[in-house]
């Protein structure tokens, strides 16, 4: 967090190393100058100084573009604590919007998720229902019917019944029974879709295992994650046509925030493939149910995967640009309880 204190007056009385790299300031020549001069445009940040010399609150945080001379405007989250006494500094803090941004966006995915998932288990079901008797009927007209020609009908119903009937089981596959938990190396996960995708792909494909051996057990229902890495691994491998390079890769984060909880300690494990990248146009709604980018895909992988790894508390995101993609599931280990 970039921090810089200044006095009544608005000169900097103390600015830390990652305000000096924020602004591009060093701290001998910032000290003692007055802050706001080092940008272009710094009226409202003026204002909130003024305010704060003048006792106008105790803490406030606004949302300000500051811009150096010659420089590109940053947007920034700005809270500034103004002192008790008077004559004491004000103290602001700046953070990045993005980083906001970054929160935004993963707490509404984790809303639509739980909403949608109510409503495409009940959709499931009553798509499911009458899939049977449909079947059936087919089946039966099927044996009486007399001519090749007419039989090729009934075939059609029966081959759409089934693939309906095996959409509404992946459907309903992650919410059957209770998810059952128990101590696991997130490693062993990896070994075991790693080898599941190897075989499905014999040749051309190639996935490296950059592995955190440090990283503590984990508990979890472990068929619920193999099902979830592997429709990452799978897209991964579909992307790349089959041929290319994915690597797994895991890694410790500390002080983590999902879902509004604070953990000391989560888990990431990385799907990075070196394929043509998430086709921008579904790029915002790739975990939406029935969004598929793909010649033969039903949309479900991302929507199933996204739902099992949010049951571990945890959240899928993703970055990805031509080249390289990285899916990224991070599992919350240890809760932060300070
Ligand atoms: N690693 C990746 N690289 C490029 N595109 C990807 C990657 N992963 C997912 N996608 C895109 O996101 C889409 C949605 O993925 P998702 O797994 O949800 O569905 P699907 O793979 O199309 O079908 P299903 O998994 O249900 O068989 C894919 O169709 C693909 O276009
Ligand atoms: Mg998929």
């Amino acid at each position: 967090m970039a921090v810089v204190v200044v006095d009544l007056r608005g000169r900097v009385r103390f600015l830390n190393a990652s305000a000096e790299q924020l602004f591009g300031l060093s701290r001998r020549h910032a000290l003692g100058r007055r802050f706001a001069a080092h940008f272009v445009d710094a009226q409202p940040l003026e204002r909130l100084l003024a305010e704060a010399a003048g006792g106008g609150f105790g803490e406030k945080t606004v949302d300000l573009s500051l811009a150096r001379t010659g420089g590109e405007a940053q947007a920034l989250i700005v809270s500034a604590v103004a002192g008790v006494d008077p004559a004491a500094p004000v103290l602001l803090e700046f953070r990045p919007q993005e980083q906001r941004r970054r929160v935004d966006r993963a707490e509404r995915l984790i809303e639509s998720t739980s909403a949608y998932r109510d409503l495409v288990r009940q959709l499931a079901h009553e798509i499911g229902n009458p899939l049977g008797g449909i079947r059936g009927a087919a089946q039966l007209l099927d044996a009486e019917l007399e001519t090749a020609r007419l039989r090729e009908y009934t075939g059609v119903i029966v081959k759409e019944a089934d693939r309906l009937q095996s959409l509404v089981d992946r459907l309903l596959a992650p919410h059957r029974g209770r998810p059952r938990h128990a101590r696991m190396n997130i490693h062993e996960v990896c070994e075991w879709v790693r080898s599941v995708v190897l075989a499905e792909y014999p040749a051309g494909l190639e996935i490296l295992r950059d592995y955190d051996a440090s990283l503590p057990e984990l508990l979890a229902d472990r068929e619920r994650l193999v099902q979830g890495l592997l429709n990452l691994v799978r897209n991964a491998a579909q992307a790349m046509q089959g041929r290319g390079r994915i690597v797994l890769r895991t890694r410790i984060a500390r002080q983590q925030t999902i879902a509004r909880r604070r953990w000391k300690l989560a888990l990431d494990l990385h799907v990075i493939d070196d394929g043509p990248g998430v086709p921008a146009a579904i790029a915002e709604r790739v975990f939406d149910p029935l969004v598929s980018g793909r010649e033969g895909g039903t949309g479900l992988g991302l929507t199933l995967a996204q739902d099992l790894v949010q049951q571990h508390g945890g959240i899928i995101e993703f970055d990805s640009r031509p080249g390289k993609t990285d899916f990224r599931i991070r599992l919350p280990l240890q809760e932060d309880r300070t």
